[in-house]
């Protein structure tokens, strides 16, 4: 048995309480803040939270053999979730970044053949252990920004065989690395450039050979969708989401980021587990996400920079929809591993408190991929994920903005990172 005793945290921001289903509405400020705080952990998993004398006193006999943490001055919370990103990819894009920058859209370049194209061509081209050693450095970047548990969607493939070699990659830094990492399956990320003038056909091989063949692989437990027009349609999207959810893959969808487009409506419908980006939704589709619990990830990096106005975070919030913060890492909407600037966006740019900020990037972010029960919270029984952060006070996490306050990650119960 090892023990680990963490001590004196200036405030101890446990999130406990929403294990069971997400944070809504005033539940997201409500972070259950214990001063003087105090975290015993043995093994992997925390046993008891409270204040450091009542700790102390309670595990005086076994405190001799416990590793010690002093977190005077700092703030301890759980580990942060990242529920959105496309980890495993090949090569770099700043040369669209560059032509975005002289007036060129995310969108047009698309449809040039560059954007999601360019990206695919190049994993395609890519062996198992280039795409490994090229998503690696990405972990051990999120790991530095406190970020413990990742998912990772497949998409920069579009034919089986590189789709799988994606999510294979995903699956074995799972493994190598600390940071747990969890699989979806995108095949449907955009039509594949040979299918351009039979996009129906592609579908057909998405929803008849694709999703069974991931679904058996056992490499991934989400089914995503790009819902956007130019890419995947409403009815496209929600046989794609249906035929995964046949398969036992769980729905997540990519919708309203450029226009409203029925996304949020149709994640309701099909009871998918998150819908993502949101920046133009409309207020049915907040509506009905609300009455569902659909969990709305929002992705404030994406549109810092895309340069657009961000999803509109405080309104979600007051409508009663869970909301979770992601990165998106990608290599053309969003190249940032940093939860922490996200969470800075999400106060200036999308109208949410830090205390908000900090629900939707654990314990929302743990319920936008189905790890609510284990993870997110620090609450006696889940797995011991934390970060020490080196600010006296959960408000300067978003107040000293565009600085990486992580001191020191445990993961599982272990330093991970310090
Ligand atoms: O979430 N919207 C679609 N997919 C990604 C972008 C992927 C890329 O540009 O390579 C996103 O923004
Ligand atoms: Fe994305």
């Amino acid at each position: 048995m090892s023990y680990l005793f963490i001590k004196n945290a200036n405030e101890l921001l446990t999130v406990a309480g929403s294990s069971s289903s997400p944070a809504v509405r005033e539940q997201m400020n409500e972070l259950s803040i214990i001063e003087d705080g105090a975290v015993w952990i043995e093994n992997d998993r925390i046993v008891e939270t409270g204040t450091t004398p009542d700790l102390e006193k309670k595990y005086a006999d076994k405190l001799r053999q416990a590793q010690v943490i002093d977190a005077k001055g700092k703030v301890v919370a759980p580990g942060l979730v990242d529920p959105h990103t496309h980890l495993v990819f090949a090569g770099s894009r700043e040369n669209e970044y560059n032509m975005r920058l002289q007036g060129a859209k995310y969108m047009d370049i698309m449809e040039q053949g560059g954007g999601i194209h360019a990206t695919t061509r190049a994993t395609r081209k890519a062996s198992f252990e280039q795409l490994y050693n090229e998503s690696r450095p990405r972990l051990d970047s999120f790991l530095k920004h406190g970020v413990t548990t990742v998912e990772a969607k497949s998409g920069y493939g579009m034919d089986w065989e590189v789709e799988k070699r994606q999510m294979e990659v995903a699956k074995k830094l799972g493994e190598d690395h600390i940071v747990d990492v969890v699989g979806t399956f995108m095949g449907a990320h955009v039509i594949a450039e040979e299918y351009k003038d039979d996009p129906e056909a592609f579908v057909d091989i998405v929803v008849n050979d694709m999703i069974p063949a991931a679904a058996e692989s056992g490499l991934a437990e989400f089914n995503d969708v790009f819902c956007e027009r130019g890419v995947y349609t409403p009815d496209q999207s929600r046989r794609i989401l249906e035929a995964g959810r046949e398969h036992g893959l769980l729905p997540k969808i990519h919708a309203d980021e450029i226009e409203p487009y029925g996304g949020a409506e149709i994640a309701a419908e099909v009871g998918a587990v998150s819908a993502d980006h949101l920046l133009k939704v409309s207020d049915q589709g907040l509506k009905m996400m609300a009455e569902k619990g659909v969990v709305a990830v929002l992705l404030p990096g994406t549109a810092f920079f895309l340069m657009t106005e961000a999803a509109d975070g405080r309104k979600a919030i007051d409508a009663g929809v869970p909301v979770a913060l992601s990165t998106d890492r990608n290599p053309g909407s969003s190249p940032s591993t940093s939860m922490p600037f996200m969470m800075n966006l999400a106060s200036l740019t999308m109208g949410m408190t830090p205390a908000e900020a900090i629900t939707a990037s654990t314990i929302n972010a743990a319920h936008a991929i189905r790890r609510g029960e284990t993870i997110g919270s620090i609450e006696a029984g889940k797995q011991a994920d934390l970060v020490i952060w080196n600010i006296p006070n959960h408000l300067q996490f978003t107040y000293l903005y565009g600085i990486n306050h992580t001191a020191t990650v445990i993961k599982r119960g272990r330093i991970a990172f310090d």
